[in-house]
């Protein structure tokens, strides 16, 4: 095909995916590119303007390393996160909501006991939580796998401080009991916000944006015969929860975290000389399908 002008380039294109043997590629990648030259006819791409958006995702993948996602940070910033959890997780009527998985999880977190304190000298809080795994029927599921992480009360997990090296704190993964109950201790959430030293954080000042996600606590649960829930649960009142930046808030996952004063007794029997926190929370899993 030649003489492609910018009306018959799109068909071109996709003329030119049509034997690939993959047929989602084919699906994905064609309307990938259909899209894609729409928009740009659409807001009549100057050159300028394509080499500000390569040099934007160039400068984007260079801010990547072992420890800095700034792609899933632009993808949740632009809401594709959110919108690819919602496509995927729709949840049956009664189980927890789930939201987006963010890029501060980390696959050595330390394995705890129960009732342990997973803030370790994380700043902040102290938070006692005693959490229940159910199904949608209401029973207990024993067992299940409690994965949980939180930012410290300077609004920073530990990935994002250098000075910590490898050690982790204010993350644990938990294993709940045969009557699926879980307790440990962590930290009041505060809100924080999401990094700004790169390109996600260019176009956030570009677009008059704040940074700010509401204070929440992390959560991924696994048990058998049931979908694993990626989910937080966030804190009221917060200033940032209807204008959390990466979109992730549904009302349902609000807890209720009740102040203590000092000089009280914590729910694991501690005698506490400072403030603190406690949650309750029921988390319902959604049946394997
Ligand atoms: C988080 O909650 O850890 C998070 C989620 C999305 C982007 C940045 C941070
Ligand atoms: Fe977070």
């Amino acid at each position: 095909m030649r003489n492609i002008d910018e009306h018959t380039i799109t068909a071109a294109v996709l003329a030119r995916i049509a034997s690939a043997p993959d047929a989602r590629l084919r699906e994905v990648l064609g309307a990938l590119v259909t899209h894609l030259h729409d928009f740009a006819r659409e807001v009549q791409l100057t050159e300028a303007e394509w080499k500000a958006g390569i040099d934007f995702l160039t400068a984007t993948g260079q801010t990547c390393s072992a420890v800095r996602q700034e792609f899933i940070l632009l993808s949740d910033t632009l809401g594709l996160s959110m919108l690819t959890v919602a496509m995927n997780h729709s949840k049956p009527s009664g189980a927890t909501e789930a939201t987006v998985f963010g890029p501060f999880h980390a696959d050595d977190a330390p394995r705890v006991d129960q009732g342990a304190d997973i803030a370790g000298d994380a700043p902040g809080m102290p938070l006692f939580v005693d959490a229940r795994v159910q199904s949608l029927d209401g029973a207990p599921v024993p067992f299940a796998e409690v994965d949980v992480w939180q930012a410290d009360d300077e609004g920073l997990y530990d990935l994002q401080r250098g000075e910590l090296g490898t050690q982790r704190r204010a993350r644990g993964v938990l294993q709940a009991d045969a009557q699926g109950r879980v307790r440990f201790r962590g930290l009041m959430p505060t809100p924080y916000p999401i990094p700004t030293d790169g390109p996600v954080g260019r176009m956030l000042v570009a677009t008059g944006r704040h940074p700010w996600r509401p204070a929440h606590v992390h959560f991924m649960i696994k048990a058998e015969g049931h979908q694993t829930l990626v989910t937080h649960i966030f804190r009221d009142p917060d200033p940032y929860l209807d204008s959390d930046v990466v979109f992730g808030v549904r009302s349902s996952l609000i807890g209720r975290f009740v102040e203590h004063a000092a000089d009280t007794t914590a729910p694991d029997g501690t005698r506490m000389t400072e403030p603190y926190a406690t949650l309750e929370q029921t988390f319902v899993l959604a049946p394997r399908t």
